[in-house]
């Protein structure tokens, strides 16, 4: 083949989404069947000694039943972590690299919640790690928390509503965030954390529903048991320098709420 042709098919590919190399050799996934490639849960955080995984019982073909069977199968972290990796009824996990779990401390008093990997973090295997992630972490530093302080009470917990990257970062669906919201749910229950942090629009809608992020951001509800503050998506606040103001504001009802004087 010639520059031109092998050029022309490269930008064709491009357009339809595959922009990254993903391995080192050609995979024929027509050949592959329908079972996905089998993938190793996100690293962190470290499991406790035993996981406790799920006794067998009848998987429902409905994925989101068969989400809230997994999710509630799953005794501990490690074994959600396990189930959520194995889900195979969500079509992102085939074209993303890790199943992204979470990141920071389980047991931490705050839990936030975003949207899905992007491309950094389904490289790295971790939530918020991008630039969006280093905001995330100079946002929190300002209030004295952190993903890696020791201290459960300044400690944070980070997770997705989605643990695989949709192509080419595009919005999840409802479908996907419905199918994946038992795990979130579960996810809550067993980091059991004291308070929820939604992050931009799509843990709003998945988590509270109702109207958008830039009239509930701010205003504390209840959901899952817990109180639960919507704030602007960091990566809307690099694009959106004026909005960090809010951000500001939220942040310092965060740290009033979790001094007991919010
Ligand atoms: N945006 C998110 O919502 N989550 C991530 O993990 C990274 C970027």
């Amino acid at each position: 083949m010639d520059h031109d042709t092998l050029r022309a098919l490269l930008e064709w590919q491009i357009e339809l989404g595959a922009d990254e190399a993903i391995g080192d050799a050609p995979v024929d996934r027509y050949a592959l069947g329908d079972s996905p490639p089998a993938r190793a849960p996100a690293p962190r955080p470290a499991p406790p000694a035993a996981s406790a995984a799920a006794p067998s019982a009848p998987v429902s073909e409905d994925p989101v039943i068969a989400a809230r069977q997994a999710a509630a199968a799953a005794a501990d972290l490690a074994a959600l972590a396990e189930a959520m990796a194995a889900f195979p009824h969500c079509e992102l996990r085939r074209g993303a690299r890790n199943c992204v779990f979470a990141d920071g401390r389980a047991g931490a008093r705050v839990m936030v919640i975003g949207e899905a990997p992007g491309r950094d973090e389904d490289l790295r295997g971790l939530p918020f790690v991008g630039r969006a992630g280093q905001l995330l972490d100079r946002m929190f530093a300002a209030i004295g928390m952190g993903r890696e302080l020791p201290d459960t009470g300044r400690a944070l917990y980070i997770t997705n509503i989605l643990p695989w990257r949709p192509p080419e970062n595009r919005r999840p669906t409802a479908a996907e965030c419905a199918m994946m919201l038992p795990f979130v749910e579960r996810h809550v229950e067993l980091a059991a954390p004291d308070v929820l942090v939604l992050m931009g629009n799509t843990p709003l809608q998945a988590i509270l529903g109702g109207g958008g992020i830039t009239r509930r951001r701010g205003i504390w509800s209840r959901a899952l048991g817990l109180p639960v503050l919507p704030m602007f998506h960091p990566a809307y606040l690099l694009r959106t320098p004026s909005a960090k103001r809010e951000a500001w504001a939220d942040l310092l009802s965060l740290q009033a709420r979790l001094r007991g004087d919010g």
